[in-house]
């Protein structure tokens, strides 16, 4: 069976390392790794190959950075090359990002079947790009691995039923896999001079808030104000916003560089409360049992708000910030959401069972 996975975005390769090592290891399947080169910035691509031991893309399209159209159709013109050289019997997408929806749609159109990594999932804010995403790869997919049961059920109230498989998030097996590895490696909490349990963790990289100015100033002046520092890795996005404008005191912020998985897995677990518009990351924070507060009005992983670990805070409204972080518990009670941590084994048994001849 041959298999072209696309990736592109950072979530992706954590989220394929687990899946791909499984493939590449079954000799009677071929995968063909393809990055789009959605994110390119060595920090944000190479580090994860690395780290994760994912195997070097057989193709980089180079897409780059661009208007939605521009970078989604860069990536289309070249995935529909590869594709047609390639003959795969399955494309295999992760996520939600231009590169999920590039490599469906290119996929789609030849005719070749689309299995989808994180199916289901649904903010129903159709102003978010990863909203538009998801919905039509999952519309395009004839297999559809789903993380949990609202992603299943979000399914089926689409009329999508056929070839959906509940398998648990595949972000659970990465966690589980690098989480002692990541205390062992990581020198982290040297290099910032910090103590667990006493900073909190933010990232924010959604347009919505990073675009606005008046919304990213509000959340900085938010960070300003809270009683421990704010850590806060900025993705190149975020950077490049504030470098614009970025008014007032920000003492209390501790601006780096975007972290490789392993620290950000150190200070995601030891983070006294993680503030994020990432939807990865609060997952993660939820696996590792971190408080975590998102910067949205909504969420696609809306199990983790009614555990009660997750608090959706609007950033528009800063004043009530300090008031709403003090006032958050650490639950006391713990449900497992995510599967038993071998989502990628399900998975690849799922593939490897289907009815395709080897190529
Ligand atoms: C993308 C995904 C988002 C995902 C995120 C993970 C879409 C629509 N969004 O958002 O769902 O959560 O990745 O990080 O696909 N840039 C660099 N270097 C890089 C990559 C990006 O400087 O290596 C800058 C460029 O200025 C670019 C901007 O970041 O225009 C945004 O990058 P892009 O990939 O378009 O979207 P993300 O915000 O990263």
């Amino acid at each position: 069976m041959k298999i072209v996975t696309v990736l592109g975005a950072r979530p992706q390769f954590i989220k394929a390392c687990m899946l791909s090592r499984l493939l590449q290891d079954d000799d009677t399947i071929n995968e063909i790794i393809v990055h789009t080169g959605q994110h390119y910035d060595k920090n944000m691509s190479d580090v994860f190959f690395t780290q994760l031991q994912l195997p070097a893309p057989d193709y980089n399209l180079g897409a780059g950075s661009g208007s939605h159209g521009k970078q989604t159709a860069a990536m289309m013109i070249h995935l529909e090359e590869v594709i047609n050289t390639e003959k795969p019997d399955i494309v295999l997408v992760y996520g939600d990002t231009n590169s999920t929806l590039a490599g469906s749609l290119a996929a789609a159109k030849l005719h070749v079947p689309v299995a989808h990594v994180e199916a289901g999932l649904r903010s129903f804010n159709k102003r978010m790009p990863e909203e538009i995403n998801r919905v039509v790869t999952d519309h395009l997919s004839s297999i559809l691995f789903a993380p949990s049961q609202a992603a299943v059920d979000h399914l089926a109230r689409e009329g999508i039923r056929d070839g959906v498989y509940q398998t648990g998030d595949i972000m659970y097996d990465a966690v589980l896999h690098y989480k002692e590895k990541a205390f062992h490696q990581s020198d982290i909490f040297e290099r910032l001079q910090i103590e667990a349990k006493d900073y909190y963790l933010a990232t924010v990289h959604r347009a919505e808030n990073t675009d606005e100015p008046n919304r990213l100033q509000n959340i900085l002046k938010a960070f300003q104000h809270l009683d421990k520092k704010v850590v806060f890795p900025l993705h190149p996005r975020t950077k490049r916003a504030l470098e614009k404008g970025n008014e007032g005191t920000h003492s209390n912020i501790l601006f780096i560089e975007p972290l490789n998985y392993l620290d950000m897995l150190v200070m995601e677990s030891q983070a006294k409360m993680i503030l994020t518009d990432s939807g990865g990351i609060q997952k993660e924070a939820y696996m590792l049992r971190t408080p975590c507060i998102t910067l949205r009005k909504e969420t696609e992983w809306e199990e983790t708000v009614r555990e009660k670990w997750n608090t959706l805070l609007d950033p528009a409204d800063p004043a009530e910030w300090s008031k709403a972080v003090a006032n958050i518990k650490v639950p006391s009670s713990y449900t497992p959401l995510f599967g038993d941590g071998n989502t990628a084994g399900q998975i690849y048994r799922i593939v490897n069972n289907l009815p395709f001849t080897t190529s």
